[in-house]
């Protein structure tokens, strides 16, 4: 069994703070009623943002390819106060940000004049052993969507993978899509065959990954061998 999660202490809420009880969501929001949302999950180590930038940059991306509008750089002052107010600036943190399209009668199509539901915290994260643990992961067909580039809330391929791999005692489930590994369920992968790294192209059926590219660039700067390129399964 996994270590059961906490709820954080405090929430950023459509520009309040409050506790996570006190934060209620209309029964319309479409982001429960079809995952219409978009997320994003930045690391702050020792209390420090990584990446940033990138990271408001890929949610932009992802709002822009769903047409929520919302700007994404607004929320860049709120990521480091909510760090703060949770008491983990000198610790390892990461902040969970999500748009939904907001809240409206239930329609298919994008409701006119509709607000997006805001929702930020952060939460303690915690790294010991990280690089020394190894992981044992199960292979399993890909059965999510063809854009898997967009961070969409709408996470059901990506729970039903992980639940996949938990209930059968693996750390992760790597996908197989046309006979090539994808992604884990929620990680980017990497293989090393004859010294040389390969990591899936960025495109539909992979999420571009903010650490996947810092991997990229450790390899040129290191001059360690690499290519864009998924290995086969079997
Ligand atoms: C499907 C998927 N791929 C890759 C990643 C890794 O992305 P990043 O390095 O930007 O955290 C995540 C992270 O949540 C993910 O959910």
């Amino acid at each position: 069994m996994r270590e059961a999660k906490s709820y954080p202490q405090e929430v950023y809420f459509n520009g309040k703070w409050m506790k996570p009880g006190e934060a209620y969501i209309s029964v319309f929001d479409r982001g429960f009623m079809f995952g219409d949302g978009i997320y994003e999950v930045t690391p702050f180590y020792g209390g420090k943002p990584f990446k940033l930038k990138e990271h408001l940059k890929r949610l932009q991306y992802c709002l822009d390819q769903v047409q929520i509008k919302f700007e994404a750089f607004s929320l860049e002052a709120l990521m480091a106060e909510a760090v703060s107010r949770a008491g983990l600036a000198e610790a390892d943190a990461a902040v969970y940000i999500q748009v939904t399209r907001g809240v409206a009668p239930r329609s298919h199509f994008f409701p006119e004049n509709i607000e997006p539901t805001v929702l930020l915290y952060a939460y303690k994260i915690n790294l010991r052993g990280f690089e020394t643990n190894p992981l044992n992961v199960l292979a399993s067909e890909d059965k999510r969507w063809h854009r898997c580039d967009i961070k969409a809330t709408a996470l059901m391929g990506n729970i039903l993978a992980n639940e996949e791999a938990i209930a059968n005692n693996f750390d992760e489930n790597i996908m197989v899509r046309n006979g090539y590994f994808s992604e884990g369920s929620h990680t980017n992968i990497f293989f090393v065959k004859n010294a040389t790294v390969y990591t899936h192209p960025e495109g539909p059926h992979i999420l571009s990954g903010i650490t996947r590219q810092v991997v990229i660039d450790l390899c040129t700067q290191l001059r360690i061998k690499f290519k864009l390129g998924s290995c086969s399964f079997g």
